[in-house]
């Protein structure tokens, strides 16, 4: 069965520790927590102070995709917050392999991002290393975008590369994944599904992530 890491970036901020309480309740995999800087995508968002606040009041792992240039520069203060999963964008870093050696040295699993433009060649050399690869199928910055078409061919492919070398590697989804197109999009090859709006917008959350175990 596909897991589930609902965004909490649709969510209400002013009422977070409710909302992630019907997230846990309606039996989500992780927390996807994006984080935002201004830069590396257009919008900011929260640090890893937030997170360090959202970790007294849930154990489900939190899944960290930070959005931000030379993310090596934070990888610590993240791991320290409770971060479970580190994702960090192939765009963003220049040292790719040694950012990835960075985040698994503090124990926690280490994740690379591709914005939809970039191919997945450039994982070649490091897909090896890494814990996850997070694909994503809208360009990042914000939720409640319509999801990109061609990145199902690029979840097929990733899915073969990893099937072929025999790796034990996550291949995760973010952006525009909704109850009518989720399905599909998870038999392309998916292990875990990031979901923001698509839970958010429903009356009954609890009941709405539910709706997403397949
Ligand atoms: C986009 C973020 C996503 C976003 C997904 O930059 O990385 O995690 O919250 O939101 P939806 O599901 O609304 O596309
Ligand atoms: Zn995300």
């Amino acid at each position: 069965m596909v897991q589930i890491a609902p965004s909490i970036l649709s969510a209400d901020f002013s009422n977070l520790k409710d909302e992630i309480l019907k997230l846990e309740k309606g039996g989500a995999d992780y927390i996807h927590l994006d984080v935002m800087d201004g830069i590396f995508v257009p919008n900011i968002t929260f640090g890893a102070p937030v997170i360090k606040n959202i970790r007294k009041f849930t154990d489900i792992p939190f899944d960290v995709h930070l959005m931000i240039d030379k993310p090596e520069r934070y990888i610590k203060d993240f791991v320290d917050a409770g971060a479970d999963i580190i994702t960090v964008h192939q765009e963003a870093t220049t040292h790719l392999h040694r950012t990835i050696e960075m985040i698994k040295s503090f124990g926690v699993k280490a994740g690379v991002a591709l914005n939809p433009a970039t191919p997945l060649e450039t994982l070649e050399y490091v897909l090896d290393y890494v814990d996850l690869v997070l694909i994503m199928t809208v360009n990042p910055g914000f939720g409640g975008q319509k999801f990109i078409d061609s990145t199902r061919r690029k979840i097929k492919k990733i899915k073969s590369m990893v099937t072929e070398r025999d790796l034990n590697v996550l291949i995760e989804a973010d952006g525009g994944i909704k109850l009518d197109n989720f399905r599909e999009i998870v038999d392309c090859g998916l292990d875990i599904i990031v979901v923001g709006s698509g839970i958010f917008e429903a009356d009954d959350i609890v009941e709405r992530v539910r709706m997403f175990k397949y």
